[in-house]
């Protein structure tokens, strides 16, 4: 192909993804369906490292499809498929583990953090090495472009690592991947507590923004978020984390540029803000709803848009991990 490829996967979580998810990666997804050769998918044997109630993965495995569907992949543009479907990434993921450190993979910030939330006792020996499937799940596909939000960089390092290691160990395979991190929205805070980025483990209810909530929970939500005592609506992250928040997601959400907003606000309280934001913020979330339920409705094109998906990633996949296999003496 001539344009670079890019490749992304996302969980499939209970209820719906958040804004943080959106703004730092599923934003980038959509944009780079025009310039590069683009596949993405949602990754159902990543979400199996926690417990999972089967139905539930089912569930969550089609809502995700529909939400990222929703948010403005086209399947004419892009190759959306599930990860289960391509039984490729299992394999290769092997063949990653065996080239992976144990202590290289005890260093990964996010199986820390999510073992640490587990129980280390209760933590799998899957959620040790899911950033060596993440790393399997990029080389399959020879991607040059990596969107994600600035927690994923470690992976991306690991990745270029591993395929490096591959590379010298028997012959250039992988493409080396770089991680396509958008700076101003690499990490979006949780509304209540903005010394810690948005998550859907770590936020309480009011700090994260869930793309299906209630329009008017959405906008509930934005005018209680948590700002400061001070009352001038300037961007600091580092003396005004909440209002600078506040403003990443109205530049973005909105395309009008941070010190245009400042302007704008010049002499209003933060009242003003979040009164704007919390409609903008409607006026997104209502048709991302709609469009995410006319999905689900009809799934026997979600069905055919997936079954297509997998087909096309399935060629690319079978070929990396033919030439892999070949050069490890399978
Ligand atoms: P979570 O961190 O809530 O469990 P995921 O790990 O499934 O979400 O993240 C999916 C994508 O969304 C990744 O590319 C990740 O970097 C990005 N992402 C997650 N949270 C944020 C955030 N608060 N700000 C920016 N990007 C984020
Ligand atoms: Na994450």
């Amino acid at each position: 192909p001539l344009r670079p490829r890019a490749l992304s996967g996302i969980q499939p979580t209970a209820g719906s993804f958040h804004l943080g998810n959106y703004l730092g990666a599923i934003r980038q997804y959509v944009a780079l369906q025009e310039t590069h050769d683009a596949f993405y998918m949602v990754v159902d044997l990543h979400a199996i490292t926690v417990p999972q109630d089967p139905a539930e993965l089912r569930a969550n495995t089609r809502l995700a499809a529909a939400q990222l569907l929703a948010a403005g992949l086209d399947p004419e543009r892009c190759t959306l498929f599930i990860q289960s479907h391509v039984p490729e990434h299992a394999q290769l993921g092997w063949v990653m583990n065996c080239l992976t450190g144990f202590g290289e993979a005890s260093r990964m910030t996010q199986f820390k953090d999510k073992s640490a939330k587990q129980g280390a006792d209760r933590a799998t020996v899957g959620l040790f090495t899911y950033p060596v499937l993440q790393v399997a799940d990029i080389l399959l596909y020879q991607a040059d472009a990596v969107p994600v939000g600035e927690d994923q960089r470690q992976h991306i390092e690991l990745t270029r690592d591993l395929a490096e290691r591959f590379n010298t160990r028997f012959g250039d395979t992988f493409t080396i991947p770089a991680p396509h991190i958008v700076k101003e929205v690499a990490k979006i805070y949780d509304l209540q507590d903005p010394a810690i980025k948005m998550s859907k483990s770590a936020s309480t209810p009011k700090g994260l923004i869930n793309l299906l909530d209630e329009p008017k929970t959405t906008a509930k939500k934005v005018k209680s978020a948590v700002t400061d005592t001070d009352t001038v609506i300037r961007f600091d992250p580092v003396d005004k984390p909440g209002v600078s928040n506040l403003l990443t997601i109205y530049s973005t959400l909105t395309g009008k540029a941070i010190a245009d907003l400042e302007k704008e606000y010049e002499g209003r309280m933060y009242g003003a803000l979040k009164t704007d934001l919390a409609e903008v913020m409607v006026e997104f979330v209502t048709p991302f709803r709609t469009r995410t339920q006319e999905y689900l409705d009809d799934p026997g094109t979600l069905d055919s848009i997936l079954a297509k998906g997998a087909e096309k990633a399935r060629a690319v996949a079978a070929e990396t991990l033919a030439t892999t296999f070949d050069r490890m003496g399978f």
